[in-house]
């Protein structure tokens, strides 16, 4: 192993996990196979740095992922996760569900996979619905999965206090008679953070406390895949959140820096039938090591290490700024996300991410626009490019901002 691990060392790929700035030396688990270091010429490797994530406002998905992250890969065993014999594997799912108060978890591909599976596992036999906030993933950006994968109807309520779904908008929009006619409610899916706002506790409380008051129970599900930046904003703690829902998806790649990752959380039960779901949609994996690992790093040391919370106050900044400056918001800025108003400034959307890029940031084009995302490894040159460009489009000058972040 170390003669190998030194070969890769040699060729460049893996690097010393005292370069990376933003990861402290002691994140690297196994410092012995960072061996030789100084007979050996290191070359900067894509897991030494953010690269151009520092740059990039486009999603908290572009995190990159770091140098403790491929240490712990390097470390992982290797075991076959379908047979359930990989211990990493294991007693990552083991560590999940402790985490959020659950009694068991199941390592997924993607946020994606995690909601399906999730949704597909909670449904008996049609006719079925789904009750969810309009602008809720699983409804407008998941290729139509719950039609697809478990031919539900989606029922999409846009929440009369225009924030979040409360039990009011939920009373009004479920249905709970059996006539021949209906599609009974089954699933509440919800969303926190959604679009970077925060549903508040007490209202999924009540929600949740309704829904299993039902005859049958209706199943509670999260699509929590920022529900951590909702609890690094201080707004409930993860299991206070989690122990409303039957079921909760969690991403470790929004916004913790993972390659690949997302957990479903539930029963043991649910957890034994989520795993047919995930088999059957090819997310079975053999050495799911390679994922458990990086993704545990993440959670340690991202979420539960504290990044996140810099990542709010420096959204909040912008924000601040371009309010202050006669800009307007599409939703408030409650987490890491801000949703400039374009139209309102009479700003082109497409100019915008123009001149974006050619201040040297990236921003989000077609779909989405106007949305931008402050993630943990964002630099600071960064965020001033952006306040800059708020200045100058906002006095009225747009265009005239320099590329200079050469700096
Ligand atoms: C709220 C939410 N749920 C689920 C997903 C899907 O995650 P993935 O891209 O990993 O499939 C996303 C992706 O951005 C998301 O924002």
């Amino acid at each position: 192993m170390s003669s190998l691990v030194s070969n890769l060392k040699l060729e460049g790929v893996l690097s010393s996990p005292s370069t990376r700035k933003d990861v402290p030396a002691e994140a690297c688990q196994d410092k012995s196979i960072f061996i030789a270091e100084d007979r050996l010429a290191v070359r900067q490797t894509a897991w030494d740095s953010p690269g151009q994530a520092a740059y990039d406002f486009r999603s908290d998905y572009v995190t990159s992922p770091n140098g403790a992250m491929l240490s712990s890969i390097i470390n992982t065993s290797l075991l076959d996760d379908v047979m359930k014999e990989d211990p990493t594997t294991n007693s990552f799912q083991d560590f999940m569900a402790r985490l959020t108060g659950h009694e068991d978890s199941l390592l997924v591909m993607s946020g994606t996979m995690g909601n399906q599976v999730a949704l597909r596992t909670a449904l008996p036999a049609p006719p079925y619905s789904i009750l969810c906030d309009s602008r809720s993933h699983i409804l407008g950006m998941e290729a139509g999965g719950p039609a697809t994968l478990c031919g539900a109807l989606l029922e999409g309520v846009f929440p009369c206090n225009g924030h979040h779904l409360t039990i009011e908008d939920v009373k009004k929009h479920a249905t709970l008679r059996e006539d021949v006619y209906d599609c009974p409610t089954r699933i509440i899916s919800l969303e926190n953070t959604l679009s970077g706002t925060i549903m508040p506790l007490e209202d999924i409380r009540v929600i949740s406390s309704w829904a299993r008051s039902q005859n049958p129970p209706i199943h509670m599900h999260l699509d929590g895949a920022r529900l951590w930046e909702a609890v690094a904003a201080g707004a409930g703690s993860l299991k206070a959140y989690t122990s409303c829902f039957d079921s909760v998806s969690l991403c470790f790649t929004k916004g913790l820096g993972a390659p690949i990752g997302s957990i479903v959380i539930g029963s043991s039960s649910f957890i034994k039938r989520a795993r047919w779901m995930r088999k059957l949609l090819g997310g079975g994996i053999r050495a799911a090591g390679i994922v458990s690992a990086p993704a545990r790093v993440a959670v340690e040391h991202v979420f539960l290490g504290g990044h996140l919370r810099a990542s709010q106050d420096s959204a909040k900044q912008l924000s601040k700024l371009w309010l202050s400056l006669g800009g307007k918001l599409q939703y408030p800025t409650e987490t890491n996300m801000i949703w400039l108003d374009l139209d309102a400034a009479g700003i082109d959307k497409e100019r915008f991410a123009d001149l974006a890029q050619n201040a040297g940031v990236k921003t989000m084009r077609g779909r989405l626009q106007g949305r931008l995302i402050i993630h943990y490894q964002i630099c600071d040159h960064a965020l001033h490019v952006l306040a800059d460009l708020f200045v100058s489009l906002l006095a009225g000058n747009g265009g005239s901002i320099a590329k200079n972040n050469e700096g």
